[in-house]
């Protein structure tokens, strides 16, 4: 019998596209109370997952066994550990995964299966869909010093990510405009650190805010404090917090990557432990703040300490160091930095980065991790080792694989979700660069101009969103998607992408 399946434009629409899917004739109808089967004790987190997407549809009880409604099951002799296999006929569903991470990716298909208006007997199609992704990494950066959000507001943005089987949350904790994680044996980082004065951006996103009559863009009044006559704003992420949600992107199926970025961008610990820095106090030179003071032992003891608190928090091997935008000119006047320049042969400044990037980097690895850094620290001799996170365009990348190192596209014309969708006008005082509309998004080509040897060098694409004029979730949302889901085909479906079936 002939399996045509529901017209086009009644199937439900699978973001990202997966590799194979066929339509049979004839639904599945979810029961009231529903069996779900797990087949290894490995899924039981799963199912606590899927116990969450059901519940519009109904209650689901679980059991330790190969049959139910729906079954859960690994089988990672057929599928690669973030494929999957699922199929639903008059049975019911079964969703094999190559590992863990492959069923959470067939419950986000499942997810998509599953009718948008919620209530009991939804009915799902008879499909069977192989799948597997492009990319291993398939990222979004959130940068919470420019403005905080809070653990409930990270774990919407998990499981939106999850939906669009985005598998890694880079967390840009620190910046020049607040610390935002608490690190005990340095308690002013988040005591001082993750509250401030309103600052220009703050001001004018208020400003927006009240004449356009728009919620959207106010400060949250939950973020404010008083302290005597001034009016503090900010927040911070307990340790509790960050275990919650490293547990609750864990069983999404998502890695979390810490960033603290250094040397540069670290105005917020210079002023609650000025003596980081080369003179004594915070500074700015020409375009962005002064970094640390890399000639002192005591800021390396610093940093190191800060690390080795992250890493009893965040068990993925990979971390992200930052690197990024470090104005050397205060280096170039230090006593101690110029004394470490002599002490290690180094002809200049840029050697002074890369050998505190090195030192780093080294004390990560020996500790069992990984160090990203974006695409500066290509600038002094990189080791090999390193993972380079390209955002001055695809350059970085380009040629951090042609020189066999690993990398992650994330360049600013295609992925800096804090441009605008479109050129507005009306908006143009609160966009950062150029824009970038959703087609820019789905455009991208990773391997653009690498042989297939260097394309083995990419490990995949990453959305970022910078918010110095982002104060609240619902305006973040409002920039991540649709852009997310088209980020999401790159880096799942990269080669049966098709702009126009998207769209529909
Ligand atoms: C960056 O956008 N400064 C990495
Ligand atoms: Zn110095």
């Amino acid at each position: 019998m002939a399996c045509t399946g529901p017209a086009p434009d009644e199937r439900p629409v699978l973001i990202p596209a997966p590799q194979k899917t066929i339509w049979g004739d004839g639904t599945y109808r979810l029961p009231e109370r529903l069996q779900l089967g797990i087949a290894d004790t490995a899924l039981i987190a799963a199912a606590g997952y899927v116990n969450e997407v059901l519940a519009p549809y109904g209650t689901v009880a679980v059991d330790r066994c190969d049959r139910g409604d729906i079954v859960l099951e690994l089988d990672s002799a057929a599928l690669p550990p973030e494929g999957y296999h699922l199929s639903v006929t008059h049975a019911g569903v079964r969703i094999g995964g190559g590992s863990y991470r492959g069923v959470v990716n067939g419950i986000a298909t499942l997810r998509q299966l599953l009718p948008a208006k919620a209530g009991s007997g939804a009915k799902i199609p008879y499909a069977e869909i192989a799948d597997r992704p492009a990319f291993g990494w398939r990222g979004v950066m959130l940068d919470v010093s420019r403005h905080f959000f809070d653990k409930e507001e990270i774990f919407t943005l998990l499981d939106q990510m999850a939906r669009l089987k985005l598998n890694k949350f880079h967390w840009h904790l620190t910046d020049d405009q607040g610390w935002r994680i608490e690190i005990p044996c340095y308690p002013e980082l988040t005591q001082e650190g993750a509250w401030r004065l309103f600052n220009r951006q703050d001001t004018l996103c208020m400003g927006r805010a009240a004449r356009e009559q728009n919620d959207d863009f106010l400060l949250p009044v939950r973020r404010l404090r008083t302290d005597g006559a001034d009016t503090l704003y900010g927040g911070y992420y307990t340790r509790k917090d960050i275990r919650e949600v490293v547990a609750y992107a864990a069983v999404r199926g998502i890695d979390v990557i810490p960033e603290i970025d250094m040397p540069g961008h670290c105005l917020q610990a210079i002023d609650s432990y000025p003596w980081l820095a080369c003179f004594g106090r915070g500074s700015w030179g020409q375009s962005f703040s002064s970094p640390l003071c890399v000639g002192k032992d005591r800021t390396l003891a610093f940093c190191e300490s800060v690390w080795e608190e992250l890493f009893e928090l965040f068990p993925y091997e990979y971390v992200h160091m930052g690197g990024d935008e470090v104005d050397k000119s205060n280096w170039k006047r230090c006593p101690d930095c110029q004394t470490r320049m002599r002490a290690e042969g180094l002809p200049d400044e840029a050697a002074l980065q890369a050998w505190f990037m090195h030192r780093m980097q080294r004390f990560c690895e020996a500790r069992g991790r990984r160090m990203i850094g974006w695409d500066e620290i290509l600038e002094g001799d990189v080791t090999p080792t390193a993972t380079i996170m390209s955002w001055r365009g695809a350059k970085g990348g380009i040629e951090a694989a042609r020189q066999g190192n690993h990398a992650i596209m994330a360049p600013t014309t295609n992925c800096y979700l804090d441009y605008y969708q479109t050129r507005d006008t009306a908006r143009e005082p609160l966009a950062i660069g150029g824009y970038v509309p959703v087609e820019k998004v789905y455009e991208l080509d990773p391997y653009e101009q690498l042989t297939p040897a260097e394309q083995a060098c990419i490990l995949g694409v990453q959305a970022n969103l910078w918010t110095e004029y982002i104060a609240t979730w619902p305006h973040a949302e409002y920039m991540l998607l649709p852009r997310l889901s088209a980020l999401a085909e790159v880096g799942w479906s990269l080669d049966r992408k098709d702009y126009a079936g998207y769209l529909h």
